[in-house]
């Protein structure tokens, strides 16, 4: 009998071209899992509605008039409910408190675009191309309650051109390095999850 698919959700809260990038991953079977949930802290969030097109569940739980506590509590009883199993971040815009890892008690991944542990925190594209930096990266890494300090599971990186703007470079580090590695890391993750017997 066949094991069965991880089950896997999305957190995010933006522009969601990394949650878009990881649900073509998982339609193309380049991330062995089953995609249960797509979370948002943000109505109207324009991936929701390329979500629920492909059939995938969406789920908005806001921020606004709640406590982080409060918030927190919706989220892990959206991800119980599905019998999730592994969590990725995805521009979510938010430090997820301990007291949330411990209760989610499975593994939480998210992208960082820096070369952790270099430029952790905010803005840290924009921090490493105004640093002048020729090579530019990003990084996955497991989420402990610190920010952005949990080990790195996978990191890219891409070579600037001196002529390009900042937002060039920016665009170029999400789709040439972003969307390329962080499926590459739920992958070479679930692999690893499945050889230890997991
Ligand atoms: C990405 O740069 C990611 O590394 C960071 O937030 C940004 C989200 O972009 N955590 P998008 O919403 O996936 O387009």
């Amino acid at each position: 009998m066949h094991k069965p698919l991880p089950r896997l959700a999305i957190l995010a809260s933006g522009r969601g071209s990394n949650a878009a990038a990881l649900m073509r991953a998982c339609r193309s079977g380049l991330v062995p899992a089953e995609l249960v949930l797509v979370l948002c802290d943000r109505p109207g969030a324009g991936f929701l509605a390329e979500a629920a097109a492909q059939g995938y569940p969406t789920v908005v739980e806001p921020r606004q008039g709640r406590s982080r506590e409060a918030q927190e509590a919706a989220l892990l009883a959206q991800l119980q409910a599905r019998g999730v199993g592994l969590l990725l971040l995805a521009g979510y815009m938010r430090l997820l408190s301990a007291a949330f890892l411990a209760a989610f008690a499975a593994p939480v991944l998210n992208i960082h675009p820096a070369l952790l542990p270099e430029f952790p925190g905010l803005q840290a594209g924009e921090r490493q191309v105004r640093a002048g930096r020729l090579v530019l990266g990003a990084s996955v890494h497991q989420v402990d309650a610190g920010m952005d300090t949990g080990p790195v599971i996978l990191q890219g990186s891409l070579l600037a051109q001196p002529q390009q703007s900042e937002a060039t470079l920016l665009s170029r580090l999400r789709t040439e390095v972003e969307h390329v590695i962080y499926p590459r890391a739920v992958r070479l993750f679930l692999d690893r999850w499945a050889a230890d017997g997991v």
